[in-house]
């Protein structure tokens, strides 16, 4: 055969094995804010994967095989203190490539090497890049078995370190403060959806020509990097007005720009970002409206606000940072 041939048992084994694995978030919809998963994002090459680990799904993850990256990842806020300690070692979904196994695990266990390939990133995508390997569902969200679950590629992105390290897990550690605060320890729950947007140019995470276990030219810049990170909060409660949600978008560059949105908003910003006819992330706005909804908004803020970091002047001026 020659390499025209296998080509084509490559994209006939892709478009295989999206039609088998890949069917509908039905058992996941406790993820999903009133069961809805987020509306209008319509990739050609989407993969729907339930995030399965130690038997029990975790959290869902809406999948671009051809950018090799994640769209978004959908998740609820872990009440309560971790018991057990948790590995960082990352892991990868067997089901993209074609395999049965419903529960991600290590890339050496995974047989089919091409086929994984073809359709994720690989750890290797990432190795002295200088990009981090960012959690689109972040790890200190979630406890035990859901915390090693995070830990997988296919909740992660290329993020600039800069940006992944300070800006952006810093305002992970201030939402998880108030959401645990005014959401989870008023018995609310908290339903939350992070995602990325890639960049237009189709820019890809550069090769290394130096490193030889990169192997093939063609097989390197494969993982597109995200223009934009985004995460949209609603808390649910019994009580219409504990209800509240507001949402976040950030630049991944180093400049680290993060503005504070309402879902309203959001939604309409990404309809234009990924070009899409109409994005509707939750299935109403959550309360965006409310006293609530400000208050806590404007706690996350001050408390970013608040870190001496002096990367303020860099931010967009056409854009309002914090309202
Ligand atoms: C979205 O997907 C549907 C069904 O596959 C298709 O009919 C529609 O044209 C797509 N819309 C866009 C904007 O790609
Ligand atoms: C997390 O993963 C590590 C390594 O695979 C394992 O030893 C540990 O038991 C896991 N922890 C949980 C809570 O599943
Ligand atoms: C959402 O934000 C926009 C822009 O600040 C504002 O015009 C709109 O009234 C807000 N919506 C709600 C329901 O607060
Ligand atoms: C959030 O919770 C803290 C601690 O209970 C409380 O002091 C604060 O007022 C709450 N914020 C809002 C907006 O209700």
């Amino acid at each position: 055969m020659g390499p025209l041939t296998l080509l084509g048992f490559a994209l006939l084994w892709a478009g295989l094995g999206r039609a088998e694995v890949v069917p509908d978030f039905s058992t996941c919809k406790q993820f999903f804010y009133g069961g809805t998963e987020p509306q209008g994002f319509n990739h050609t090459q989407q993969a729907k994967i339930c995030q399965k680990y130690e038997n029990q799904h975790h959290f869902a993850t809406l999948y671009d095989k051809q950018s090799r990256i994640p769209v978004w990842s959908a998740y609820t806020l872990h009440a309560g203190k971790c018991s057990k300690k948790t590995s960082e070692t990352w892991k990868v979904e067997p089901q993209l490539s074609g395999e049965q196994e419903k529960e991600m695990k290590m890339e050496r266990d995974v047989r089919n090497k091409t086929a994984l390939k073809n359709n994720q990133a690989t750890h290797a995508d990432y190795e002295k890049t200088g990009y981090d390997r960012g959690h689109l569902n972040p790890s200190s969200f979630q406890c035990n078995e859901g915390q090693n679950a995070t830990y997988t590629l296919t909740n992660a992105a290329p993020m600039d370190p800069c940006f992944n390290r300070d800006r952006w897990s810093e305002l992970e550690r201030n939402l998880k403060n108030q959401l645990t605060k005014n959401c989870t320890e008023q018995q609310g729950k908290a339903f939350l959806v992070t995602g990325v947007v890639p960049n237009t140019r189709q820019y890809k995470i550069p090769i290394e020509k130096n490193d030889q276990r990169r192997g093939k030219v063609q097989d390197a810049s494969r993982v597109v990097v995200p223009s934009h990170v985004w995460t949209a909060v609603c808390c649910e409660h019994s009580t219409n007005n504990k209800k509240f949600s507001f949402a976040f978008l950030g630049v991944n560059t180093p400049g680290k720009i993060l503005e504070s949105l309402n879902i309203t908003e959001l939604n309409q910003r990404l309809r234009e970002l990924y070009k899409a006819p109409s994005i509707q992330l939750f299935k109403d706005d959550c309360n965006e409206n409310s006293r609530l909804s400000k208050d806590v908004l404007s706690e996350i803020t001050k408390e970013l606000l608040d870190d001496p970091t002096p990367d303020w002047t860099e931010q967009d001026p056409k854009r309002k940072k914090y309202q």
